[in-house]
């Protein structure tokens, strides 16, 4: 697989070309993925799920982000790395910046922040100091406890239309990738079109320019599979198998479908 960049995913954008995204907590998976093609592995703090056994991702803190940056940085040579910033790591603009830094010196090409428009100062901010910032909008893990559970956003008009505006917001501010999770097929579709950058969909529809799962679950060992993901490892048979075929099928547009796409 060819480097993995911002320019060259803006670029796949333009092209039409769907590509990979996947979370990777540690070396050997993330080694992995990047063999079988996954363009984009984020370190994402669902690792407070999966790899600590939380009940959410509130628990996650900045040292085991950065922990966990660095394991996957020593399995890749190729991958865009996108690292999560933990909970309230980025609740004023300083913390904001300290922290982005901290997770692009442990080996992060992007950083991921989750909200709305409160983040647009941040967003310039990381931008304009060279932090490439991806926006994840809609459902918000972090928010588990604010958003009521985690419940699908943007089903009426009002709230669908407020995903798109802080879409094109955000990007306007220096966001260079847009994360959509858990909003209706018909959202996601309008914000790939509102915006010039790369926008990823996890349990948002087929219309994205890339699907991310957490890799728990597309190998179905974790404790609860999403109703949006699909057990790859049961139709595949070994990990490596798994992860190449939910690469191909996210390139060629077979994953989500209609199958795996559920509002
Ligand atoms: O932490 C994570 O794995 C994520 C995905 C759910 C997109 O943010």
């Amino acid at each position: 697989m060819n480097k993995q960049t911002l320019t060259r995913l803006k670029q796949y954008k333009t092209d039409g070309k769907i590509f990979a995204t996947l979370t990777a907590y540690d070396a050997t998976l993330a080694r992995i993925a990047e063999a079988s093609g996954v363009e984009v592995l984020l370190i994402g703090d669902s690792l407070g799920n999966v790899i600590q056994g939380q009940g959410s991702t509130v628990p996650v803190n900045m040292e085991q982000m950065c922990y966990h940056t660095e394991c996957v940085k020593r399995g890749t040579k190729n991958s865009f790395l996108m690292a999560d910033m933990p909970f309230m790591s980025y609740a004023s603009p300083d913390q904001a910046i300290a922290n982005a830094a901290a997770l692009m010196q442990s080996g992060a090409h992007m950083v991921k922040v989750e909200g709305s428009l409160w983040l647009e100062e941040s967003v310039y901010l990381m931008s304009e100091r060279g932090i490439p910032v991806c926006v994840h909008l809609g459902l918000l893990p972090q928010s588990v406890d604010k958003q009521g559970g985690y419940r699908i956003q943007g089903k009426d008009a009002e709230s669908a239309q407020q995903i798109v505006d802080n879409a094109c917001t955000l990007v306007e501010a220096g966001a260079d990738i847009v994360l959509l999770e858990g909003v209706p097929s018909t959202v996601a579709k309008s914000v790939t079109e509102a915006v010039d950058v790369p926008v990823i969909g996890i349990g948002a529809g087929p219309h994205t320019d890339s699907q991310v799962l957490v890799v728990h679950d597309l190998l179905g060992i974790s404790q609860r599979l999403p109703s949006f993901s699909k057990n790859y490892l049961a139709e595949a048979g070994s990990i490596e198998g798994a992860i190449a075929l939910y690469a191909e099928e996210v390139k060629s547009g077979k994953f989500p479908g209609e199958h795996y796409t559920i509002a």
